[in-house]
């Protein structure tokens, strides 16, 4: 299903013919100039050497013709390198970001989850 209906907004990285990362992003139905990412992920093997930032690239240079502004996601304030990645997102795009919280701990019924905080990175050039 996601790679059928929203394989533009996604995209992976492929190593010796294995899978080692991927991002799954959608536009925000209410917010159709903002590409949310929902997930990323790369593999163990390959993390600390650009390869989340390259996709996130990537992905923004193949929808630079559409009406998309800005780029969301949520992470945890716990997770560094994820919110390394936005924060150097941002960097990398001479651009601007702000936080907010997207989902409160309480919204989450394990008591242990943190707040989901979104990054709101742009206006994209
Ligand atoms: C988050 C994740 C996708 C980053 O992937 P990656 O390919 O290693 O990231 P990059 O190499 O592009 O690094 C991006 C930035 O984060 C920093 N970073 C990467 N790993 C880090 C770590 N372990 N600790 C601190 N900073 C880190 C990098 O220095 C870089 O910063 P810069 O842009 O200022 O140079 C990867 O760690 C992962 O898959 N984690 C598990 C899944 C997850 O938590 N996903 C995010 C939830 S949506």
């Amino acid at each position: 299903m996601w790679g059928k209906y929203f394989n533009k907004t996604s995209i992976v990285a492929v190593v010796d013919r294995k899978i080692v990362g991927f991002i799954s992003g959608f536009l925000q139905p209410t917010a159709p100039d903002t590409l949310f990412i929902w997930q990323v992920v790369v593999d163990q093997s390959q993390r600390g050497k650009g390869l989340a930032t390259t996709l996130l690239l990537k992905l923004i240079k193949r929808l630079e013709n559409t009406n998309i502004r800005f780029l969301e996601a949520t992470v945890t304030p716990t997770n560094k390198p994820s919110n390394n990645l936005f924060k150097g997102l941002a960097n990398k795009l001479e651009t601007e970001y702000t936080k907010y919280e997207c989902f409160s701990e309480d919204q989450f019924p394990d008591p242990s989850h943190e707040a989901e905080i979104a990054y709101r990175i742009g206006p994209l050039k």
